[in-house]
């Protein structure tokens, strides 16, 4: 199984338009994916026609250990579930904000229902921002998909990205590789979108080898800028259902198989043999932006790390 989490908390940058439509493009050849809406804003439920009223079973029951995991999905097409979530999650932050172990209560929420192991994809869709949400998406996931959207301030805040997941990885979870960055709202043919793709590849390719983001790959299938993929979400379809020939239909559906040609290799890589993360990785910094990040404080300290400990050092 792969648990993808679609992060980046730069907003408008296309996640939830790659979380819904990539999730329907792998259903659609015969993957069973559940996607997960981790945005209050519920913007990938209401995509896949999912408005969560009162009563209705969401993510927020799963952070509020009321529901499991699988007693919150729900059918929406063939081979496709959703976890919708709605404002109410947006307490959630602010009710986690003393607990302890805040980070792990999705993980522990998948690891401990035996349904999850029946999936082979789980899709988790972020809010913009690197909150409790956010942190707990990238504890469960064995990887992340950034979507980027290729203008000049693209770059900008992208090493406190790659940081967040260096972070995480030391911390939290030590299997979390950055596998995939999709280019979305692309201009096909433009310098600007070349040049950047071209900063990003180099900076990419010249990483250290420990960083998560080390194997990260930028897919092929580049995401244009396209009307019917911005008018399909209030119609409440993926744009395979919407409109199927469109070009945004093409470019998810090629995502979607390239994500596909992916497994062979991560088969291949067993999580026990995946390389640790060097201290030295950390100094690692995108050459295009000189920020680093600010330590979250969501983020455990060392010593509260569970059993299975990461060492500062490995
Ligand atoms: N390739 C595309 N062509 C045209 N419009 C697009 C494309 N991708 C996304 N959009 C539109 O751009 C807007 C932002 O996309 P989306 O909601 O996927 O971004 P997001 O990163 O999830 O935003 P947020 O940070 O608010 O969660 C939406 O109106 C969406 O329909
Ligand atoms: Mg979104």
């Amino acid at each position: 199984m792969r648990i993808i989490a679609v992060m980046n908390q730069k907003g408008g940058v296309g996640k939830t338009t790659t979380s819904v439509n990539l999730a329907a493009g792998l259903a659609a050849q015969g993957r069973k994916v559940c996607l997960v809406d981790l945005d209050p804003q519920g913007h990938a439920s209401l995509h896949v026609g999912e408005e969560a009223y009162n009563g209705t079973a969401t993510i927020y029951d799963v952070f509020a250990g009321t529901r499991t995991f699988s007693q919150s999905k729900k059918l929406v097409d063939s081979n496709l579930w959703v976890i919708p979530s709605n404002i109410d999650l947006a307490a959630a932050e602010v009710e986690l904000s003393g607990e302890d172990r805040k980070e792990f209560i999705l993980k522990e929420a998948m690891e401990s229902d035996p349904e999850v192991q029946s999936l082979d994809y789980v899709i988790f869709d972020c809010p913009p921002s690197l909150g409790v949400l956010t942190i707990n998406a990238l504890t469960a996931a064995t990887e992340v998909f950034i979507p980027l959207q290729p203008h000049f301030l693209a770059l900008q805040g992208l090493s406190k990205l790659f940081e967040t997941t260096a972070l995480v990885k030391r911390r939290l979870n030590r299997n979390l590789t950055v596998s995939g960055v999709v280019l979305c709202l692309y201009e096909t043919g433009t310098r600007l979108a070349q040049d950047i793709t071209d900063d990003l590849f180099n900076f990419l390719s010249q990483s250290d080898p420990g960083s998560p983001w080390s194997q990260a790959k930028i897919f092929d299938s580049r995401i244009r800028r396209n009307i019917k993929l911005a008018e399909a979400p209030s119609f409440g379809k993926p744009i395979f259902e919407y409109e199927p020939k469109c070009a945004g239909a093409i470019d998810y559906n090629n995502l979607s198989s390239e994500v596909i040609e992916q497994e062979a290799a991560l088969n291949q890589s067993s999580p026990a043999t995946s390389p640790s993360l060097p201290e030295s990785s950390l100094s690692a910094t995108p050459q295009f932006s000189p920020e680093m990040p600010e330590q979250s404080d969501l983020l455990l300290p060392e010593s509260e790390n569970d059993g299975d400990r990461i060492s500062e050092a490995a």
